[in-house]
């Protein structure tokens, strides 16, 4: 993860690295730092903590023509100044951000810096110090960065500046992501759009190997072998503003109460009237396929279990969900005409790259869908297909509109195969969303009641969800997004395996929450909440109102199919309500980061 920028300019750049830092701070938040190089030395600035620690140690006179900037997550050494970056080589000329992991930074310090005392813990700096190595031996400062670039294995981003020259950024990226902003008589650099719109809506992609010489009124793209890459810029779906938090304290109840908005810009986006209205090669892939890969990480692959409801009921196609980290390295046996499915907010994920890359090694001709709600993101640039979420922006860690958009967008395109295939499904899906919709503004209007519950079940440092079906999905999304922002030891469990084992972990007081939105589960989970109540644990059912019996949360009711995507909002409220409560920062919670880009 990390998160870098980078400026070059005849104005201050100090401004932009601080607000891009500030939009970056999703990605890590362990420490921070800039750089700039002022007559003819460079000034670095670092602290531990947050871009608003860093803020106070920047006085308003600094003047920054050319600077690098970095938020931290930490993954080689500890949470320190010293391993914070930029990191510098050791006479000082050489400055550099780095976003990834260098696999062999072990090896490539023996064999090139094994005389020599390192001065921080961190992977990033032997590819500054090797920068110096080579420019000692005689190498322009491009030619040390290549060489530099061409011995390391794993993932970075990189933005390095030179003392001795203070008109250029140097800039590479192997897996990780990094876009270059045009500005007008300056440019940046930063790990996302995002991080830049304020200042531009014009992009430069960059691909992995290439080679970026970025100065204030040119960028020149090269590939490993010096030929120039021509590339026209694009402008993103995002608008400077939406990353505000608006009335909202925080992010994540700004984006819990969104979800209604998405749904409505879901439908607008994917229906014409009642017919669906979606890429025609996305359904066919789709229809031609034997089976179904559904991939993610986290609550993307939360959501992609919803996935089997609607591919595997609705139109018949066997559907596997396999989480990323593991089918990367674990590939399971694959059918004659598979198609590949993947989910992520943020369309940076790592581990879904990695997929991406050993799919593409395996066979090449394979397609791969991606359901993500970032434009232009790295996964929607690399893989066959794209279908956008249409949630907004989503900025706190815990996600939230992207579930239940992800889920919302699934059904669509299962429902629009399921009609091709002739298997139509008995619903008008556009109407049903449409009182999707209805239902989780119902829920949002009020929401004293929910907070009421949280602080009455919440008070232990275990809980449990249990559901059965698509309940039992909902639920091990409620687990993690308890356990993430008020750090209670929460799972999600089927509610007919507790008495295989777990039950033996209730006792007085564990609150076991059951979601019930499906009348064929109605007792058999009703039981299983009998046994753990019996038990001493403190229980509450989320049911529809049809199917409510007093003491229940009831949702309003909709199509049982659709219901997870309501019944959830009540527990995404559990989650920021327990974390609020126990006064923590919700929107940043620890040792986490929105967007994974390292394995
Ligand atoms: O951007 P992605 O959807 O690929 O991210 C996947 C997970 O890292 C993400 O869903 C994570 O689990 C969230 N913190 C959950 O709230």
């Amino acid at each position: 993860m990390c998160g870098i920028v980078g400026f070059i300019g005849k104005d201050n750049g100090v401004e932009f690295l601080i607000d891009g830092l500030n939009s970056l701070e999703y990605r890590g938040y362990d420490s921070c730092g800039i750089a700039g190089i002022v007559d003819e030395k460079t000034k670095v600035i670092k602290t531990v903590g947050r871009i608003k620690n860093l803020e106070e140690l920047t006085s308003e006179d600094l003047v920054f023509n050319i600077g690098i900037g970095h938020t931290r997550w930490a993954t080689h050494g500890g949470v320190n100044k010293t391993n914070s970056h930029p990191h510098q080589s050791f006479n000082e000329r050489f400055t550099l951000v780095h976003n990834g992991v260098i696999e062999n930074f072990s090896e490539l310090k023996e064999e090139f810096l094994s005389d020599k005392k390192m001065i921080s813990e961190t992977d990033t700096e032997v590819v500054v110090q090797l920068i110096e190595v080579f420019a000692r031996e005689g190498l322009s400062t491009k030619e040390a960065f290549l060489k530099t670039i061409s011995k390391l294995h794993g993932s970075y981003a990189l933005c390095l500046i030179d003392r001795e020259d203070a008109d250029t950024l140097y800039v590479a990226k192997n897996k990780s992501p990094l876009l270059i902003g045009l500005g007008q008589n300056c440019n940046y650099v930063g790990s996302d759009a995002l991080a830049m719109i304020k200042y531009t809506n014009k992009f430069l992609e960059i691909n992995d190997g290439e080679l970026v010489t970025v100065k204030a009124d040119s960028v020149l793209i090269e590939d490993k072998n010096g030929v120039k890459i021509e590339r026209s810029p694009f402008t993103p779906n995002i608008k400077y503003g939406e990353i505000d938090k608006g009335v909202y304290e925080h992010y994540m109840i700004k984006e819990i109460n969104e979800q209604a908005f998405a749904m409505r810009n879901i439908i607008s986006e994917y229906f014409d009237g009642h017919d669906v209205k979606m890429d025609q090669e996305i359904i066919d892939a789709v229809k031609e396929a034997d089976r179904l890969y559904v991939i993610g990480c986290g609550t993307s692959y939360n959501a992609g279990q919803m996935s089997k409801e609607y591919f595997e009921k609705w139109a018949g196609i066997p559907t596997e969900l396999h989480l990323a980290s593991e089918f990367a390295y674990n590939l399971p046996l694959l059918s004659k005409k598979p198609m590949f499915i993947f989910l992520s907010q943020s369309g940076e994920t790592a581990d879904l790259r990695a997929v991406l890359t050993k799919l593409r090694e395996v066979n090449p001709t394979y397609k791969v869908l991606v359901l993500t709600n970032v434009d232009a993101s790295t996964l929607s640039r690399e893989s066959d297909y794209t279908l956008l979420l249409h949630a907004g922006v989503e900025i706190a860690v815990a996600s939230t509109k992207a579930y239940t958009s992800q889920i919302a967008v699934l059904s669509i395109l299962a429902y629009q195969v399921a009609k091709e295939l002739g298997k139509a499904p008995n619903l008008d899906l556009e109407k049903e969303l449409s009182v999707v919709t209805t239902a989780i503004e119902s829920i949002l209007d009020d929401t004293k009641e929910i907070k009421e519950l949280t602080d009455k079940l919440f008070t232990e440092r275990n809980a449990f969800y249990i559901g059965r079906g698509a309940d039992y999905y909902s639920s091990c999304e409620a687990a993690l997004k308890l356990k993430e922002v008020s750090y209670i030891q929460t799972e999600g469990f089927a509610g007919g395996e507790l008495k295989h084992g777990t039950i033996a972990l209730i006792e007085d007081n564990i609150p076991v929450v059951a979601l019930i939105t499906k009348s064929e589960f109605d007792l058999s989970t009703r039981s299983n909440v009998s046994e753990v109540a019996s038990r001493g644990a403190k229980t509450l059912v989320i049911t529809l109102e049809k199917l409510a019996k007093e003491g229940d949360y009831a949702i309003p009711n909709v199509h049982e199919t659709l219901a997870p995507i309501v019944s959830i909002v009540v527990t995404q409220l559990f989650a920021y309500y327990a974390a609020l409560g126990r006064g923590l920062d919700v929107d940043k919670p620890r040792n986490l980061a929105k967007s994974v880009t390292v394995e």
